[in-house]
């Protein structure tokens, strides 16, 4: 299973409900990368999108406690396992684990792989992704050229699960 994130250089991904920055390249990176997959999201995230919206082209899984949710275009799973139990059918590397803080930190133990857009800043930020650098179970395995979107200068980055140390 993947993540994908666009974080700050301390691993900020969002204030107040919302994204830090959008960066138009970083957006149509997301689409390209997820278009046609499945998604799994949290409640807020899923409320952070334009009209509260589940994405189009995408299945669309969305966790949330709450029993009653129902969410026309997504289906609502109540815990990490209910998560994993609807996506059990489909290639991990269809699967993409999209925010917020919350569920990354809860499905990162699942994903083998996090596709990182790594933005060379410092934001007021309330919510972060795990700090993959300092994370010895993960290694930078991609490390993308140097872009720029007015004066931000950002990368697209991989990080893989490092393989099993053998004992
Ligand atoms: N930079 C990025 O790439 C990126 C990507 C996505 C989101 N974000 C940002 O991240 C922020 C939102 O993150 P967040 O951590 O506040 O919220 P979140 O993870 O999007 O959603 C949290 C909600 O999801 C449900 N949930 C989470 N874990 C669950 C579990 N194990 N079992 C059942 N339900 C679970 C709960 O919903 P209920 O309260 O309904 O029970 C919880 O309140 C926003 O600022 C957003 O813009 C950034």
């Amino acid at each position: 299973m993947n993540c994908i994130a666009a974080v700050d250089s301390r691993w900020s991904i969002g204030q107040d409900g919302s994204l830090l920055v959008s960066i138009p390249t970083d957006m149509k990176f997301f689409k390209a990368m997820t278009d046609g997959k499945t998604v799994i999201m949290g409640r807020k995230t899923l409320e952070s999108f334009p009209g509260k919206q589940p994405l189009k082209n995408r299945t669309n899984i969305v966790l949330s406690r709450n029993m009653d949710l129902e969410i026309p275009g997504a289906k609502v799973v109540h815990s990490v396992e209910e998560a994993l139990q609807a996506v059990s059918g489909i290639s991990p590397e269809d699967v993409f684990v999209i925010g917020g803080g919350s569920v990354y930190r809860d499905m990162l133990p699942y994903c083998d792989t996090a596709y990182i857009t790594k933005i060379d800043y410092v934001y007021a930020a309330d919510t972060s992704f795990p700090d993959l650098d300092a994370d010895p179970e993960w290694e930078l395995s991609e490390e993308g050229e140097e872009r720029t979107y007015f004066d931000l200068i950002y990368s697209f980055n991989v990080y893989r699960r490092r393989a099993a140390a053998k004992g």
